[in-house]
């Protein structure tokens, strides 16, 4: 029998798997050129205004959760610390949970990359091994890391459940609590009241609503490091690419 594999191409080479989320329209354009656009301007722009409120609300919820000791500097009316606090919370609130939308919205009229973050190809399993290989990569267990023009395959997981899922998160449960003081009757409270008695109350959904900062927390952490890591030790550029939009490779072989 003769060995016919449909990943061989015409002319006998051997064709690579694809990796990530790349096409062959993708695959062909880093044929011939080593720089692919990938992160157009309203996803760039939307990363970096979402990372400054993201920033202004772990700090202010912070303090909200573990206030700073109240210092008499002037008469109580001219000092309103607390009250700049939570209005620096709200107003960040507000733009990351309006920035959201803007960018779910984007996922639809935008480049097939500015989807990635919203879905897991989880019955793929060649995606699977993907994300298993980079795990390696990161644990440096390979020598060799892959090439990928849009999120490797594990920060595409990351980005998925901490923050599609996680901002989901942090956008109920935070309006939920912000009900309460919009009142019996406001639309809002109508909405979120009910969630909040079934959580267990005010008291549980402040508490569940902290334990997401945390792990928003951790995931700026290992993000910022992986970002930087992966622009200093994988084929392709990091953090310019959030910046420029485009991905320039450091070397042209085909895999
Ligand atoms: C990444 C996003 C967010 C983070 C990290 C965050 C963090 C926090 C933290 C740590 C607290 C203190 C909880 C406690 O210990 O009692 C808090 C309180 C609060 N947050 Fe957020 N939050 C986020 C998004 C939001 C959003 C989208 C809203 C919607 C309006 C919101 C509304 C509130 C409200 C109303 C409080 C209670 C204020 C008070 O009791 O004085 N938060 N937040
Ligand atoms: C609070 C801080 C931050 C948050 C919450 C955050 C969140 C995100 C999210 C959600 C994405 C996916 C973008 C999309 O598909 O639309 C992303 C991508 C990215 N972020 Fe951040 N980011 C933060 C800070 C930073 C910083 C400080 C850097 C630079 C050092 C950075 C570099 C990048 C890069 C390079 C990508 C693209 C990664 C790739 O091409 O696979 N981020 N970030």
């Amino acid at each position: 029998m003769t060995d016919v594999s449909p990943d061989r191409g015409a002319a006998g080479g051997q064709h690579h798997p694809l990796t990530g989320d790349l096409t062959e329209e993708d695959r062909a354009t880093i044929t011939r050129n080593s720089s692919v656009y990938v992160y157009e301007a309203p996803v760039r722009l939307w990363h970096w205004i979402n990372a400054a409120a993201i920033l202004v609300l772990c700090v202010t919820g912070y303090l909200i959760g573990r206030p700073l000791p109240s210092v008499e500097m002037s008469e109580a009316t001219h000092q309103f610390v607390f009250g700049y606090i939570r209005f620096a919370h709200f107003a960040a609130a507000m733009i990351m949970t309006v920035g959201f939308f803007g960018r779910i919205y984007w996922s639809f009229v935008g480049n097939h990359h500015s989807r990635q973050m919203f879905k897991l190809p989880l019955l793929n399993r060649h995606w699977w091994a993907e994300v298993w290989d980079e795990a390696r990569w990161y644990m440096f267990l390979n020598k060799r890391p892959k090439k990928y023009v849009g999120h490797n395959p594990l920060a595409q997981v990351a980005m998925f459940f901490f923050m599609t899922v996680g901002m989901t998160f942090m956008i109920v449960t935070g309006f939920a609590i912000y009900a309460e003081a919009e009142g019996a009757g406001s639309l809002l409270e109508t909405v979120l009241g009910p969630l909040r008695d079934l959580v267990g109350g005010s008291q549980t959904m402040h508490q569940i609503h902290r334990l997401g900062m945390w792990a928003i927390v951790i995931f700026m952490i290992i993000h910022i490091y992986a970002a930087i890591r992966e622009d200093i030790m994988s084929r392709q550029t990091m953090v310019s690419t959030m910046i420029s939009g485009t991905r320039t490779f450091k070397d042209d072989d085909p895999d």
